[in-house]
């Protein structure tokens, strides 16, 4: 087989354009025979960079599979990808998620790369990259960059994140001052790696073993782990097989990939960024994938990982557990996974790589009879304002459960008054307010923060009740919203509802104070008013101009808005089904 790289090195059809590319890939010291060799020409797609802490080890790490990539006879090109980091970029990194998308296909297309390691980590780095890779379509693995070591807090587990959202309440009612505050952020934190509690990063990262993109038992180990540097070298020698196998991301992401991947997915307690991610991926390998698949095939999938925020432990204790590689040894063994045949980055499939890894500690991964929480899935709510949100049940509490799977026969739904956000501005302004009068039976929405709304889709829909509730014990409420929320809380959600308001979806007719009802039995969320009433809102709002978002900061914030679709078809950029691949070259 005569590579894709050898068209820039080797080409007898075009001497001149040959002679070019040679002379400048010679002057940092490759030779002419190496470039002419035929050997697999692999790119390193570093994502690892200053702005990027949690993806920064990558660069220790691309040293390890660079030595892999030469052992196995491979020529290597590390190349930067445009960075992401989930708690740099504002107004949110998902912003980031298509440009980095775009820039990589870009380089994997215009340069003459047989074969790429794809070094994810930090939440959007890894939809990213794996976007990328389905649209390109040349043999690509990826490499995680692994967890951060546990946090501490006295004997407690402090997650990265989840210890935000913890803390914040304490600072509400004065229990913890700034400093204090600053000092338990910190102590969340304490090596290289992304987050270690099971956020959207950690969720991502598994997922991607999940789906076959990594090689079996990679995606849970931690950042500073000798095993992080071995999988490293394997990852690197095991793409240059991979070229010369002709093994790529089309054999690899089917449809029954991804019912593997969502069926995880519940069993990990992934993060609610996971479908929007996941139904990119998808778009962009022109596999169908939506979000009744994410219930049809996950909800009744039980929770068997522990681990903040859905429970106690975190990432060095599920890598010690078996990891996401136990995980999916158990759902094979009990004829949970959907697609044992699908083929993973080994070219085995899951089957083969998969049967009979132990779990070496059931606190942190449970036995599937004994497990954290049955049916623990997401389901798809919908209603008469809008389409498509995601509700993520393992983190109900139970107060908000006792609706829900601890009573099915109860006829009774949900019914609160609705507190509506304008955004994450208007919440912080309004929140304490005596004026709106809050009080348990409150339903809080934020609008606004969608794809277009607030644009690239904000994680802000984690909202806390007003302080002088908390006071009283009130320690969260439901909440709705067309926006996203941190893999790392835990707040009973209705999440990345779609069409959001931005584009007119129901959300924007909603007004403070109004009746709504949440059935979880249904699937449904209600605006309880008449038909005549949705539509006279609907006729107001269209003479008002519609519901509006603020102005554009930057041209891509321009472009993306123009292009984008809704979180439920996963952000993606709206290019149709013909340019989801580029040219086979
Ligand atoms: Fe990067 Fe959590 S902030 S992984
Ligand atoms: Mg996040």
């Amino acid at each position: 087989m005569k590579l894709r790289s050898q068209k820039w090195f080797s080409n007898p059809d075009n001497p001149a354009m040959t002679a070019l590319y040679l002379e400048r890939y010679l002057n940092y010291g490759l030779t002419r025979e190496e470039l002419q060799s035929g050997k697999p020409m692999i790119g390193i797609a570093q994502t690892g960079s200053d702005l990027s802490p949690c993806n920064r080890h990558h660069i220790e790490l691309a040293k390890r599979v660079r030595e892999g990539i030469v052992a196995a006879g491979g020529i290597c090109f590390e190349f930067p990808v445009h960075p992401i980091q989930e708690t740099g970029k504002r107004p949110t990194a998902s912003l980031d998620r298509n440009l980095a998308y775009l820039g990589l296909v870009e380089m994997l297309y215009g340069y003459p790369l047989d074969g790429v390691v794809l070094t994810i980590g930090c939440d959007k780095t890894t939809p990213a990259l794996l976007m990328a890779a389905a649209t390109v379509n040349i043999p690509a693995i990826a490499l995680s960059v692994g967890p951060m070591l546990n946090g501490w807090e006295g004997e407690e587990r402090s997650g990265s994140g989840t210890v935000i959202w913890k803390s914040r309440l304490k600072l509400a009612v004065g229990e913890i001052d700034n400093e204090e505050f600053m000092r338990l952020a910190a102590d969340s934190a304490p090596s290289v790696g992304y987050c270690n509690s099971m956020g959207t990063a950690s969720t991502m990262n598994n997922l991607a073993e999940a789906l076959g993109m990594q090689l079996p038992g990679s995606g849970a180990i931690p950042a500073p782990y000798r095993e992080r540097g071995q999988i490293s070298y394997l990852t690197g020698k095991r793409i240059v097989d991979m070229v010369h196998e002709d093994l790529k991301p089309s054999d690899i992401m089917t449809r029954g990939a991804f019912e593997n991947a969502v069926v995880v997915n519940s069993a990990i307690g992934g993060s609610t960024n996971a479908p929007i991610h996941l139904n990119a991926v998808a778009a962009h390998m022109g596999v169908a994938l939506d979000n009744d698949d994410w219930e049809n095939i996950g909800h009744d999938v039980p929770l068997i990982v522990d681990m903040q925020p859905s429970g106690k432990y975190l990432g060095e204790d599920f890598h010690r557990a078996g990891g996401v590689a136990a995980v999916i040894s158990s759902l094979l063994e009990a004829g949970k996974l959907p697609s044992p045949d699908a083929v993973t980055a080994t070219g085995k499939t899951v089957l083969e790589e998969y049967t009979g890894i132990p779990v070496t500690n059931e606190k942190v991964i449970r036995k599937l009879d004994a497990p954290m929480k049955d049916s623990a899935g997401f389901l798809n709510m919908k209603g008469n304002l809008w389409d498509s949100a995601i509700m993520k049940t393992s983190v109900i509490s139970e107060g908000f459960r006792k609706f829900y799977l601890s009573n099915p026969d109860d006829p009774e739904a949900f019914e609160g008054r609705a507190m509506v956000f304008d955004g994450p501005e208007h919440y912080h302004e309004m929140i304490d307010d005596p004026s709106l009068e809050m009080d348990e039976n409150c339903i809080l929405v934020m609008r606004g923060a969608g794809p277009i709304g607030y644009p690239g889709g904000a994680e802000v829909v984690n909202m806390q009740p007003p302080a002088y509730l908390i006071e009283r014990g009130i320690t969260e409420l439901p909440c709705i919203g067309d926006g996203r929320q941190s893999g790392t809380s835990g707040s009973p959600s209705i999440l990345n509802v779609a069409p959001e308001a931005a584009v007119q979806g129901g959300l924007a007719i909603l007004k403070m104070g109004d009746p709504l009802r949440v059935d979880l039995r249904k699937r449904r969320v209600d605006l309880l008013v008449t038909d005549e009433e949705m539509q006279a809102r609907h006729a107001e709002l269209a003479q008002n101009g519609g519901y509006g978002y603020p102005a554009d900061q930057t041209p891509w914030q321009q472009i993306q808005r123009s292009l984008v679709s809704q979180f439920d078809k996963g952000m993606v950029l709206k290019n149709g089904p013909e340019y989801q691949r580029v040219a086979q070259t």
